[in-house]
């Protein structure tokens, strides 16, 4: 189990079997992490950090929890189509 003030490494990937362009007028152009309400990080990409091939966004955040529980949720902007959002994922922090 995770321990209080124990970095966590939070890897988010946009997309699961469908991969998204990365076009300069259509492409991911940012990550954030979520703790509930509170944002813990933000990635920002330009158009061509993944070749202008379609592909899957991906980032990894390390972070330090302090509380007892995360509760994880992650936003990635597009462009053309606005936000997604991932499902929460609860992460329970020991002391
Ligand atoms: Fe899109």
């Amino acid at each position: 189990m995770l321990k209080k003030g124990e970095i966590l490494s939070v890897n988010v990937k946009m997309g699961n079997e469908f991969t998204h362009p990365d076009d300069f007028d259509h492409y991911i152009e940012s990550i954030t992490l979520f703790n509930g309400e509170t944002k813990l990080a933000s990635a920002s990409f330009v158009p061509g950090t993944l070749g202008n091939e379609k592909s899957h966004a991906e980032v990894t955040f390390n972070i330090r929890p302090m509380g007892k529980k995360l509760n994880l949720v992650a936003h990635g902007y597009c462009t053309k189509h606005g936000i997604w959002e991932s499902t929460a994922v609860v992460v329970e922090v020991a002391e």
